[in-house]
């Protein structure tokens, strides 16, 4: 798809929600991420919900746009493996690598992920960069460990804060909170997710690089760009 005007941030988001329905299988359940990039991408889903058997979710946001257009959500635990996940991204570099956690959902982004073959990336092109690292990495944490994270990552160089929420700190949909971590340089992405992920009291890091994007949608001024890794 190709466009002369210059879009908006939505308009792109849009554009690329709806160029991920050809990603969807039919008679199948797809999973579905969380975000502003996935509203768009179950809005348009909607229009074909007579068409697949319904979602897989990865947040309670997510569960209720998808249910309140009436399509089917099942659990996690209900299937065993799903043939794409489409969700959004914070950063994503040119190995479809990603940072994820901006909607605070990354932990049940990562297990969605798990069990889909295909993870189509959704994103405007303000989301592509060079190496990982600009936007603050999410990490998910047992609020006990929050403080003994925090001095880990200042050893090496990053400033995690707590995420709050109206003045509180944000709980997410698993009851724990949310470091967003800035400062760090993550040059291995791979590496990096499979040390931070093994710290006591890390519920996730919002590092995608063992569960990274098959397909990235990137909405640019010119259209719907398909990146393949
Ligand atoms: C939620 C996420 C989102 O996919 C990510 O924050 C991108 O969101 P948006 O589409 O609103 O920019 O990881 O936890």
């Amino acid at each position: 798809m190709t466009t002369s005007t210059s879009l908006s941030q939505d308009e792109l988001k849009t554009l690329v929600g709806q160029a991920a329905l050809q990603y969807v299988v039919r008679g199948e359940i797809v999973g579905v991420g969380t975000g502003s990039t996935v509203n768009k991408f179950i809005d348009a889903l909607a229009g074909m919900k007579d068409e697949i058997k319904g979602a897989v979710s990865s947040s309670v946001a997510s569960t209720e746009r998808l249910k309140a257009l009436g399509i089917p959500v099942f659990d996690a635990n209900e299937v065993e493996s799903l043939a794409v996940y489409i969700d959004g991204a914070d950063e994503i570099d040119g190995k479809g690598h990603m940072v994820k956690g901006g909607g605070a959902a990354l932990t049940r982004e990562k297990i969605v992920a798990a069990l889909a073959s295909r993870f189509v990336c959704i994103a405007d092109e303000s989301k592509l960069v060079a190496a990982l690292g600009k936007f603050p990495l999410p990490v998910e944490v047992i609020p006990m460990a929050a403080q003994h994270i925090t001095r880990r990552f200042a050893a090496m160089g990053g400033t995690a804060s707590l995420r709050l929420k109206d003045g509180q700190p944000l709980v997410t949909d698993n009851g724990q909170h949310i470091l967003d971590v800035t400062g760090l340089s993550i040059q291995d992405p791979l590496a990096f997710e499979s040390e931070i992920n093994q710290w006591p009291g890390v519920v996730t890091v919002g590092v995608f690089a063992h569960q990274k994007a098959s397909v990235c949608l990137l909405g640019t001024a010119q259209g719907v760009k398909t990146l393949a890794y």
